[in-house]
């Protein structure tokens, strides 16, 4: 079999999707459950960045066992020194340093000749070699770039000790068959290529960047760069689930070209990274979107129900669609909920489960069907709340098409409950003011996404609120059956973390 190297770098190339920003603690969640999905590589951040990166890079490579954890850098000695201040006492890490070799970018952001660039390379990467082995090397830009002199920065990055050479089709320029030609070409005109394995980096500017990604493999590229749901800088990245999943649906047109990830992994981690991002997945998403699977027509849903494979070509359950279907309801007991919890991968005392029971007894009350997502909002919920020092005690609010909303909100803060009512242009803009009349912290609301947890009327709301208070970009979350509720609980969140 020839292994195909899934390197995710959703936590850094994702991550610098405008509006898509991290907390460390968020990171590290989501860094979790991408070792889960078994992806090999996990690119968790830039170190230089900011002291937050680093530190959430150093989480990452703490934390995280089977997958080697990655750090960006560019070619120069802080930004190495950084990588190695994050990830020098981890048990897998990598290095990747990038440095641009298209004459567009020499001549206007480096003010540079070629000979320079060569040099600055080599040096970087010779530097990383002491405190690294293995070390990942992109000519950022690369197929903008002058074919002759970027197969001499290539060949002079693995001399002075890159391992892994990767090829950024850095603002999506290219498609399929350029992309096959050049790493063709770079296979077979640098010396010493077979010391590396060869990677592609792929933006989706055209659309092109899961075509451009398989492309590359085709043409013997053995490590793709991807991200869950195509999050990226810009218009995104090649998306992990469509790279994936093409390589093992049409596994006849790449050989025996395989990945080791846990395709039934795949719809939980998009959904993590969309909870946690706030980037709402299109319901015509490839693979993770809500229709991915969804056949509206009566001629189609006819033939589905005679054969499944007239109109899927591949099967829900193998993206972990159906997994999480309906589980629990009103009449199921706290040892079902138990083992289920155990089942998703919570370790609780048996307090905790006794708290998380009473609360999903609650959510029987208002919702009839309770699936997976519930319960893992539910804990969620949980820890959230025993974090919090201002408190929802109790919202009330009077909204309709003319009237002014006014909300009535009850906050406790250090066991005192304290209320106050307000108006604003909609009922959540009430409620926050109203908070803010309690609180006195004067913040600004920079984004608030809501989405539902899982299907139905009924279903919770999740709401993700991006909040500056006291001079700190925080970001907060709230779930509830009731998206005002949700919405106050998601700003109580944010405001505490600045506490
Ligand atoms: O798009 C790009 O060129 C990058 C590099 C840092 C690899 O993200
Ligand atoms: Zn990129």
């Amino acid at each position: 079999m020839n292994k195909i190297i899934i390197f995710d770098t959703t936590l850094r190339d994702g991550e610098q999707a405008p509006g898509a920003s991290l907390t460390s603690d968020e990171k590290l969640e989501v860094a979790l459950q991408l070792e889960k999905l078994g992806v090999d590589v996990i690119e968790a951040g830039f170190p230089v960045s900011s002291p937050d990166d680093l530190r959430a890079v150093n989480m990452v490579g703490r934390r995280v066992k089977k997958s080697v954890t990655c750090g960006l850098a560019r070619c120069l000695e802080k930004d190495i020194l950084a990588v190695q201040k994050s990830l020098g006492k981890v048990s897998k890490p990598r290095i990747h340093l990038f440095l641009a070799t298209s004459k567009i970018h020499l001549q206007y952001k480096f003010k540079k000749a070629e000979q320079e660039i060569l040099e600055i390379a080599c040096n970087a990467t010779r530097m990383a070699r002491r405190y690294f082995d293995d070390i990942e090397f992109s000519p950022e830009d690369a197929t903008r770039s002058d074919r002759d002199f970027l197969f001499r920065v290539i060949e002079a990055a693995i001399t002075c000790g890159a391992r892994t050479i990767n090829v950024p089709d850095t603002v999506g320029y290219s498609y399929p068959q350029e992309i096959y030609s050049l790493i063709r070409d770079i296979r077979n005109n640098i010396p010493n290529i077979n010391k590396a394995v060869i990677s592609i980096h792929c933006h989706d500017d055209l659309g092109l960047a899961s075509a451009n990604s398989l492309s590359a493999v085709l043409a013997g590229a053995r490590q793709v760069h991807c991200t869950l749901n195509g999050l990226g800088e810009r218009a995104g990245n090649a998306s992990l689930e469509e790279v994936v999943m093409a390589l093992k649906v049409r596994h006849d047109a790449f050989g025996d070209c395989n990945t080791t990830i846990n395709t039934k992994e795949i719809l939980r981690t998009s959904h993590l990274v969309s909870s946690r991002t706030g980037f709402i997945v299109p319901p015509n998403k490839a693979i993770v979107g809500g229709n991915a699977f969804r056949h509206e027509s009566g001629i189609h849903q006819d033939a589905i129900l005679k054969k499944r494979n007239t109109y899927e070509i591949m099967d829900p359950k193998d993206v972990g669609m159906g997994e999480t279907e309906l589980v629990l309801g009103k009449h199921s007991g706290s040892h079902a909920l138990a083992k289920r919890l155990a089942d998703l991968g919570f370790k609780l005392d048996s307090e905790k489960i006794r708290i998380i029971f009473e609360k999903f007894k609650a959510l029987t009350d208002k919702k009839k069907e309770i699936f997976d997502d519930d319960i893992v909002a539910l804990v969620e919920e949980e820890m959230r709340e025993k974090k919090q020092v201002y408190e929802l005690v109790s919202i009330k609010v009077i909204t309709g098409t003319d009237i002014v909303p006014q909300a009535f909100v009850a906050i406790k803060y250090k066991r005192k409950t304290s209320q106050a009512q307000s108006s604003g242009d909609g009922p959540v803009d009430a409620c926050y003011n109203a908070v803010d009349k309690i609180t006195k912290i004067k913040t600004k609301l920079l984004s608030y996404k809501l989405e539902a947890i899982t299907k139905g009327k009924d279903a919770q709301g999740m709401v993700r609120v991006e909040v500056i208070a006291k001079g700190k970009n925080t970001v907060g979350r709230g779930s509830s059956t009731d998206i005002l509720e949700a919405s106050v609980k998601a700003y109580l969140d944010a405001l505490n973390k600045t506490l």
